[in-house]
């Protein structure tokens, strides 16, 4: 029932250090400034596309499909683009639409501050700087590490109905007093006929937890139950997060978070910041410099292609990169050669034989 799934490798490079701190009198509109991002710009709290609108919510800011891991009144229809998400003078956060209406992204008033954290917890806190509301306390289909799901029978986990609608879908997945992780259908009693799986942490009244390895677990303090082991990784170099399918599976997921060759990361221990290159010179005539391409299939990554030329083979547009010099990347696919500037952004490495994934050349500088 829990299925591991490793799916995107994720790279960026040279980020700047998004704003973490949001007071009142800060406004976000879908179409110019959409979303706050966390302090290493993992997450983003603001709007993403969905339907023909935009809805409110925490997400994955590195991915080019973003990833929601939490919505704000999720069972409401998309909102346009003429809607403004102000968090008011006197400390609410209300979407107002161009008619004034208000509608309340989240149950609180008078916060003096607000702010995305890099675990994609959005808190609020008020003047004395204390939380007084949390987007993890209010999960909508997704556990992420350091979040904790209270044995509780109203604060569960839904899922969605889709990937791409995060309205309340048909699963729960609930904590419940007697020790029990169950997963049960929405709309029905949480009774032993209607659950359609469970596993006994022998532990009442403990909460669910995942940690920074992937170690999904029940405990009450003084002991913990293994629900998933933990991922041989080190800290911050693999992304977990939990979610309750639409498909009524609860499936761990990983991201890794990787380099090509010739990247490093800007900080090893906090691998989310992104890569940077490994060679300072932007010169690609430099004496003493050996200038390859790197080969890597099945790449997908943000369109910003600054040049596109037909090109009938793959050595034609490894060659085409390596003599541009301000080519640093080169993605073929279907005879389609395009030469690529940094920054290069949302990675995602597919499986070779994606009909959308190309086949990149990624120029390596070795002294
Ligand atoms: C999402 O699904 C709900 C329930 O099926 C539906 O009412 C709503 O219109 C859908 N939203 C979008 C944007 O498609
Ligand atoms: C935000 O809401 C406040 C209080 O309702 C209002 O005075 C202010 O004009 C709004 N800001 C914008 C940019 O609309
Ligand atoms: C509030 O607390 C956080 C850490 O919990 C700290 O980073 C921040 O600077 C504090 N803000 C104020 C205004 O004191
Ligand atoms: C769990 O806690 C609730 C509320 O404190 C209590 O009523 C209940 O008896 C506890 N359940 C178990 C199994 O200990
Ligand atoms: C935690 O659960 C274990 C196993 O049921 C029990 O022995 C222990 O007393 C509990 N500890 C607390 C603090 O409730
Ligand atoms: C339970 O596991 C967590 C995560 O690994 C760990 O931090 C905590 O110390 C463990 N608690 C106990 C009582 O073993
Ligand atoms: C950059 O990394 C590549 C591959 O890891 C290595 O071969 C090369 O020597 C490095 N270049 C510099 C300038 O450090
Ligand atoms: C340049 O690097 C490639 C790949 O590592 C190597 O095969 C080649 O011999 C090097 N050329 C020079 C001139 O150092
Ligand atoms: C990428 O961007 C270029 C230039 O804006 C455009 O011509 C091309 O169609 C785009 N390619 C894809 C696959 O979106």
């Amino acid at each position: 029932m829990m299925t591991p799934i490793f799916l995107f490798s994720l790279l960026s490079a040279i980020f700047t250090v998004g704003q973490s701190i949001v007071k009142p009198g800060s406004i976000l509109t879908p179409t110019t400034k959409s979303s706050w991002l966390s302090p290493s710009g993992l997450y983003a709290f603001g709007f993403y596309k969905q339907g023909n609108g935009f809805a409110v919510g925490v997400f994955l800011a590195r991915i080019l499909q973003k990833t929601v891991v939490w919505t704000a009144n999720r069972d409401n229809p998309p909102v346009s683009a003429k809607v403004i998400l102000n968090f008011t003078s006197d400390g609410r956060l209300v979407l107002q639409s161009a008619q004034g209406a208000e509608t309340s992204v989240a149950n609180f008033r008078s916060a003096s501050s607000a702010s995305i954290l890099d675990t994609g917890n959005f808190v609020v806190y008020n003047s004395n700087n204390l939380s007084i509301w949390e987007s993890f306390q209010h999960p909508t289909d997704t556990l992420l590490p350091t979040q904790r799901l209270l044995a509780d029978d109203f604060v569960v986990l839904k899922s969605s109905v889709s990937e791409f609608n995060q309205s309340t879908g048909r699963f729960r997945a609930v904590m419940q007093q007697d020790g029990y992780v169950a997963l049960y259908p929405v709309g029905t009693s949480l009774t032993m006929e209607y659950g359609y799986w469970s596993t006994s942490s022998g532990i009442p009244n403990g909460s669910l937890n995942l940690d920074d390895h992937g170690f999904l677990y029940v405990t009450n303090s003084s002991f913990n139950l293994t629900i998933s082991p933990s991922k041989n990784s080190a800290k911050g170099t693999v992304l977990y997060r939990l979610r309750m399918e639409d498909d009524g599976l609860l499936r761990l997921y990983s991201y890794n978070l990787q380099k090509p060759n010739g990247f490093v990361f800007i900080d090893e221990s906090k691998r989310t910041l992104g890569c940077e290159r490994n060679s300072t010179t932007e010169n690609c005539n430099e004496k003493g410099m050996n200038i390859t391409m790197e080969e890597v299939p099945g790449i997908i990554w943000e369109n910003v292609t600054y040049s596109q030329s037909l090109l009938s083979t793959k050595q034609d547009c490894n060659d085409a990169c390596l003599q541009d010099c301000s080519c640093e990347a080169a993605l073929f696919n279907d005879r389609v050669c395009r030469k690529q500037k940094l920054p290069l952004r949302f990675v995602n490495i597919k499986i070779p034989n994606d009909p959308k994934a190309a086949l990149a050349f990624i120029k390596i500088r070795t002294s």
